[in-house]
């Protein structure tokens, strides 16, 4: 093969003879003169035709790439177009579980291939409703929702359904929504969880106090009943109750003070509707000197929960495992944007329970939460990973 160089060096060879010889002057040297002439003239020709050729080649490689690049363009467009979307609309991140949730959802979420949105409605209702109408409008295969109301938003769930779009109430039910699935723990369990930790803790009976979460917040309606069943039979009676809306914590403090000044004082035990409120429940009961002395259970197994527990101020948390929940979630959430049945029990994780919300009966995926004191606190929430034991311990010596 030759190249461009080479034949650069033979023409250079030519001029140089060329040359050489247009110093001669007989009819030999002149015949000679114009042979070598002709002869560049022909290798300037050849080099001409080879340059041409170098460039055609070029070009034509040029529009191959283009090409090629044109066509990973284009199926890079169509993944992003097949990308599955999510949407999850958050009550609020104030308690501190729910980032866990949105972390955990999100990653399991994206590793399967899907986007995620993720909105916060900060507790206010009708923000979440235009937030979940946001992303209807946005199109996303299925919507999450953490509702704040489980009243208010059986008309934007119909409204995605109509747009195609599946939905998920994450943790808490959507009631009369016929939503395309619940996933959450078993809150009856829950409630029955701390009322059995009541009764233990108060084997003679005794007048305690409830202190529940937000009104419009279903799980409160479930783990009510599953608490006040527990009780029966216990010789507890509930002394004073009230609801703690938007499950602000400030409320759960004046709701012991008030709950103390109409009982005369006396209070001997509280459920709480979650951590946080205990928090502030115990505050109220250690300005009246009776913080450690009375019995307070709750649910969650924050972080500052379990060194209450293991101090002595709380008796028991509800732990339910977020990561299960949220990883649980995702997978779900994707199987549904594929279409799958996730009620077929050979589907990956398949959802064998229903549960009513008013209206239809609707796939629930339960989780099991598990109660945890000071006796079992290093077994669940130290060797389960959810918090370490040198934060859990850390005002112990
Ligand atoms: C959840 C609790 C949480 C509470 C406040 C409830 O619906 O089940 O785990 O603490 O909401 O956000």
């Amino acid at each position: 093969m030759f190249s461009v160089s080479s034949l650069k060096d033979e023409e250079n060879e030519i001029t140089k003879s060329a040359s050489v010889s247009s110093k001669s002057t007989s009819k030999t040297a002149l015949w000679e003169e114009e042979k070598m002439g002709k002869q560049l003239l022909l290798w300037r020709l050849r080099r001409c035709m080879l340059l041409l050729c170098v460039c055609m080649f070029a070009v034509s490689g040029c529009s191959a790439d283009k090409k090629e690049e044109a066509s990973k363009q284009e199926s890079f467009s169509e993944a992003e177009e097949k990308k599955i979307r999510i949407g999850i609309s958050f009550d609020s991140f104030v308690i501190e579980r729910w980032l866990r949730d949105r972390d955990v959802f999100v990653a399991t979420a994206q590793n399967l291939g899907a986007e995620v949105n993720v909105q916060n409605a900060n507790g206010d209702v009708a923000e979440q409703v235009s937030q979940i109408e946001y992303l209807i409008d946005k199109k996303m295969d299925v919507i999450t929702i953490v509702a704040i109301d489980a009243g208010a938003l059986s008309d934007v769930v119909r409204k995605a359904q109509n747009a195609g779009i599946r939905v998920i109430c994450y943790d808490r039910l959507i009631r009369n929504a016929g939503a395309d699935l619940y996933i959450s723990f078993d809150n009856r369990m829950v409630g029955t969880l701390m009322g059995q930790a009541l009764a233990a803790s108060l084997p003679d009976g005794g007048e305690i106090f409830q202190i529940q979460g937000s009104s419009s917040d279903y799980n409160v309606d479930q783990v009510r009943e599953g608490f006040e069943e527990a009780l029966k039979g216990s010789g507890i009676t509930i002394a004073y109750t009230t609801f703690c809306d938007n499950w602000l914590a400030e409320l759960a403090f004046d709701a012991v003070s008030e709950g103390l000044k109409k009982n005369g004082g006396k209070v001997d035990g509280i459920m709480c509707g979650n951590d946080d409120l205990a928090g502030q429940a115990i505050r109220a009961l250690t300005e009246n000197k009776m913080a450690g002395k009375i019995p307070v259970v709750a649910q969650d197994a924050e972080l500052s929960a379990c060194q209450r527990i293991v101090e002595g101020t709380q008796t028991m948390t509800v732990y339910k495992s977020v990561d299960k929940e949220a990883s649980a979630a995702a997978k779900l959430a994707v199987a549904l944007a594929k279409g799958e049945d996730i009620t077929d029990a050979s589907s990956q994780i398949p959802v064998t329970e229903t549960i009513d919300d008013g209206s239809a009966r609707i796939p629930y995926y339960a989780l099991e939460p598990i109660a945890v004191t000071k006796e079992n606190m290093d077994e669940v929430i130290i060797d389960g990973g959810f918090h370490l034991r040198e934060d859990v311990y850390l005002n112990i010596d």
